[in-house]
């Protein structure tokens, strides 16, 4: 089964077996059937993705749908989005319907399911910060759960579904609050100032202007395949930042308000350090975004992991920062 539709870089890779769950209950009896015990792989919109060879077991495709608003008060609506829908119709969805808190995540590629997982952010949002519920199923009892976000130990690009729950559960949806009244986060880089140049500050507006950034910035996986940020942005202490300020002054860091830690953008060290732009065979740097590893058309998933050691082994030379992938490689 070839899995070159299903992930974002687009590398044409293939899966002994594909399984499509259109509903949470087949789970069950995928389950029954014993086959828990092979080698799978959950695979939501494979945007986070990084193949590098055949997968030699099943790949389980949670494909449930739905968007709905399940409560609310005067307040705040709370907002399900089942785990096979596409993030940024979910987003598009909430702002329809007036809600506030999502738009800031717009055009992030990839399904519902997996930003719960994944805990996507974006412009000074987080999902965390939204996240009311999530639900899903346990593979070794075939339970359904439901976790409360205290319970999700999030972190940034972190929670509990990637660190001790990964692989022993399937995510089936997420349940977010979003408030009925503005709540605006515009804190972010040119955000505010993005959106002041289309007129008012409204709930379209914003998702406008983050799309507009996103698309000046990050490029279409449909046009070139990708999975957003190679890497994470590495934090570091708060000496070491400031000997890094002394050779390089203009070098951009965020103070973690909880610590003496910094978080320091990998893309301005990878373009620092000269990658942008770059290109090795048919895998290379984006030319707007360093962070960005790109398949510049038919690179196998390899070239590219290949091209990400480079890069890794480059930054700890020049800058002794260890470089931690944001994307999966498999
Ligand atoms: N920078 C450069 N050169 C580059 C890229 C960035 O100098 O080639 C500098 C920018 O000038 C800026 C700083 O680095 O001062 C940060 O850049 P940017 O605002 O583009 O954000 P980022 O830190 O590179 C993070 C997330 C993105 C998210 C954006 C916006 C991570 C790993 N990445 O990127 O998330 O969209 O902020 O909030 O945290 C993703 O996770 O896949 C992703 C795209």
């Amino acid at each position: 089964f070839s899995l070159k539709q299903y992930n974002t870089f687009n590398i044409d890779v293939k899966a002994k077996e594909f399984i499509q769950f259109d509903e949470p209950k087949e789970i069950r009896n995928w389950i029954e059937e014993g086959e828990f015990n092979n080698p799978f792989l959950i695979l939501g919109g494979g945007s986070n993705l990084l193949f590098t060879r055949d997968y030699d077991g099943s790949v389980l495709y949670p494909a449930f749908k739905g968007k709905k608003i399940v409560n609310e008060n005067d307040d705040y609506a709370f907002v399900y989005f089942a785990a096979g829908e596409d993030w940024d119709q979910c987003v598009e969805w909430a702002v329809e319907h007036n809600l506030w808190g999502v738009e800031n995540l717009s055009l992030i590629p990839g399904h519902a399911g997996a930003a719960p997982v994944q805990n996507i952010g974006a412009y000074g949002v987080e999902l965390s910060d939204l996240v009311e519920t999530v639900e899903g199923v346990y593979l070794e009892t075939g339970k359904k759960f439901l976790k409360k976000k205290d319970s999700c130990s999030y972190g940034y690009r972190y929670s509990i579904f990637k660190g001790p729950l990964r692989n022993k559960v399937i995510v089936t949806g997420v349940t977010l609050r979003l408030n009925k009244k503005p709540a605006t986060k515009l804190g972010y880089g040119s955000l505010k100032v993005e959106v002041e140049n289309m007129g008012a500050i409204t709930l379209q507006n914003i998702r406008k202007a983050v799309i507009n950034i996103r698309t000046s910035k990050l490029p279409d996986p449909e046009e070139k395949g990708n999975g957003g940020s190679f890497f994470k942005n590495p934090v570091i202490s708060g000496n070491f930042y400031k000997n890094l300020q002394d050779k390089w002054p203009e070098i951009p860091g965020y103070f973690l308000n909880e610590s003496n830690r910094v978080k320091v953008p990998a893309g301005w060290l990878i373009d620092k350090a000269g990658w942008k732009g770059y290109k090795s065979g048919r895998a290379g740097v984006h030319d707007k975004q360093a962070l960005v590893l790109v398949n510049n058309g038919g690179a196998s998933g390899l070239e590219i992991a290949d091209l990400a050691m480079k890069i890794k082994e480059d930054i700890i030379q020049k800058f002794e920062i260890l470089l931690e992938t944001e994307v999966n490689i498999l």
